[in-house]
């Protein structure tokens, strides 16, 4: 999704506003946000309690207690709490607050106001109120089939699905008005409303940050980035106080983790959309293909099953899991059971399908979808219409020729300020060097493209 910049900046100075308001919350008036409790803790209740007016807390838990915040004297209407997931428990919550409160209803949920961001990290419920680098006990973990490259950061993962709410799994054949863009779509899986998606970027076992998305209505992610501190005691939503239209310059900061010095350029929340986009569906990783795996002796989709999360379970044998790209955080890929194109496919798919489909807001000429058969890629022996990035006679891709073909040099690509050649265009600022290896060994073994 591309916003247009004016509109950018002023939700950025919106979301100043919002920090300023919440830091300020004793001068009266404004909200300060409550903290949000798991695991039948106490923390709602207490700062819901002292913040003044205006504040409101919540907690609910995993286990089954729950804990009321009361809301501030400035909240009218109460907001019904929602149980702690799917584990069960009843949850309850706070009044609401006043006008300016950065708060969640429910631990680990929206902020009431998309543009008000909880500010600490531990403030959100999404994580463990007894250790903050530990992901809360409604959290679901998972992993994926083929990661997002993030510039070699270690991930994790997890989700909380609002209380007795579903994932509907798309059935392209059984429900094609589900699949406007072809077959290619089965699999997906679409979330509910107040669903939460927790996303941890770190190193050397230390975090640098965390990602949260959140589902606000049927078709809106809002997207959050914190920063961690060296201390590994909070992590901050990260402001969004440079003006976008000034060459996009990221917030960028120097992190030790003891062993090294990683330089770390954290994305705006208004960058999310542009990879989570509307048309993929908002979340990109939660598909059959990339979640059927085993993790600790257990198919995830299974223990989803179990879990009862699913509106329909998808149907066995499991749609076939996507190869892992090339060895990694998330194991070794197996060279002799897939094929090289089988790897780059799962590469490009994860990496790139995002915005190259047929219904992407940007080069939608392109079809990065695993399904899409090579011709229908529309990259095989095709003029680039976007620029031949500095090789004469260069295609989007040139069989057995990667130096000749604009995939390889816009992922090879330094990445720039401002300027779009680097692919993907923003989010990493290291090249994937395995990951270019893979694409280049693709294409090599192209000999031909199809008619
Ligand atoms: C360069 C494209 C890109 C940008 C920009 C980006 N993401 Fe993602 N993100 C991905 C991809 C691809 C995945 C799925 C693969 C994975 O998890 O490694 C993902 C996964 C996630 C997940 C796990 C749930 C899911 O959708 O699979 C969260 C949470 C997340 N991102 C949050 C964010 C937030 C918040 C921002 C903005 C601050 C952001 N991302 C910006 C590409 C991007
Ligand atoms: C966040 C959305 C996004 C992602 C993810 C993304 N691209 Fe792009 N892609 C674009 C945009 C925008 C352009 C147009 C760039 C320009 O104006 O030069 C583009 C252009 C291209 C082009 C040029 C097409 C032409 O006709 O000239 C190629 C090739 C390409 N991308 C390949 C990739 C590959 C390979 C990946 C994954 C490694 C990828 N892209 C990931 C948005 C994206």
């Amino acid at each position: 999704m591309s916003k247009p910049f004016n509109s950018l900046r002023s939700l950025s100075a919106v979301l100043v506003l919002a920090l300023l308001g919440a830091c300020n919350a004793k001068g009266g008036g404004s909200g300060t946000p409550g903290q949000a409790g798991s695991g039948g803790g106490t923390a709602g209740g207490a700062a819901g309690a002292t913040a003044g007016s205006g504040a409101a807390g919540a907690a609910a838990g995993s286990g089954g207690s729950a804990i009321a915040g009361s809301g501030g004297s400035g909240g009218s209407t109460g907001v019904a709490g929602q149980a702690g997931s799917s584990q069960g428990g009843s949850g309850v919550a706070g009044g609401a607050g006043g006008a300016a409160g950065a708060v969640a209803a429910a631990p680990c949920s929206a902020p009431a106001d998309p543009n008000k961001p909880i500010a600490k990290l531990s403030q959100t419920g999404c994580m463990s109120a007894t250790d903050v680098t530990k992901m809360a006990s409604i959290v679901i973990p998972y992993e994926v089939n083929s990661p997002l490259w993030s510039d070699g950061a270690d991930k994790s993962r997890g989700f909380v699905v609002p209380a007795g709410k579903k994932i509907h799994v798309k059935d392209c054949t059984a429900t094609p008005s589900d699949c406007p863009t072809g077959t290619q779509d089965t699999g997906k899986w679409v979330f509910p409303v107040g669903t939460v998606m927790v996303k941890n970027f770190g190193f050397d076992n230390k975090l640098i940050e965390t990602r949260l998305l959140v589902k606000a209505d049927a078709t809106t992610w809002n997207g959050y980035s914190y920063q961690w501190n060296e201390a590994q005691t909070e992590a901050t939503v990260v402001p969004d106080d440079a003006d976008p239209s000034l060459n996009n310059m990221r917030f960028q900061a120097s992190f030790n983790t003891g062993k090294q010095m990683v330089t770390w350029h954290f994305p705006y929340r208004f960058d999310c959309g542009q990879c989570h986009t509307q048309e993929a569906g908002g979340t990109l990783g939660l598909e059959t293909r990339q979640m059927n795996r085993v993790v600790g002796g257990t198919n995830q989709i299974d223990k989803l099953a179990t879990m009862n999360l699913f509106e329909t379970a998808p149907a066995k044998p499991y749609q076939a899991a996507l190869m892992l790209p090339y060895d990694g955080q998330l194991g070794t890929a197996d060279k002799t059971a897939t094929t090289l194109d089988a790897r780059a496919r799962s590469y490009m798919h994860a990496n790139c399908s995002n915005c190259h489909r047929p219904d992407g807001v940007a080069v939608n000429w392109l079809d990065f979808r695993y399904d899409t058969t090579l011709k229908d890629t529309g990259a095989c022996g095709i003029v680039p219409m976007k620029g031949t990035v500095g090789v004469m006679g260069a295609q989007i891709l040139k069989p057995a020729d990667p130096m000749n073909s604009t995939i390889w040099l816009r992922m090879h690509a330094p990445y720039k300020d401002g300027d779009k050649t680097r692919m993907p265009q923003l989010a990493t600022y290291i090249v994937d060097d395995k990951g270019l290896q893979l694409i280049s060994d693709w294409i090599t073994s192209i000999k031909t493209c199809p008619n």
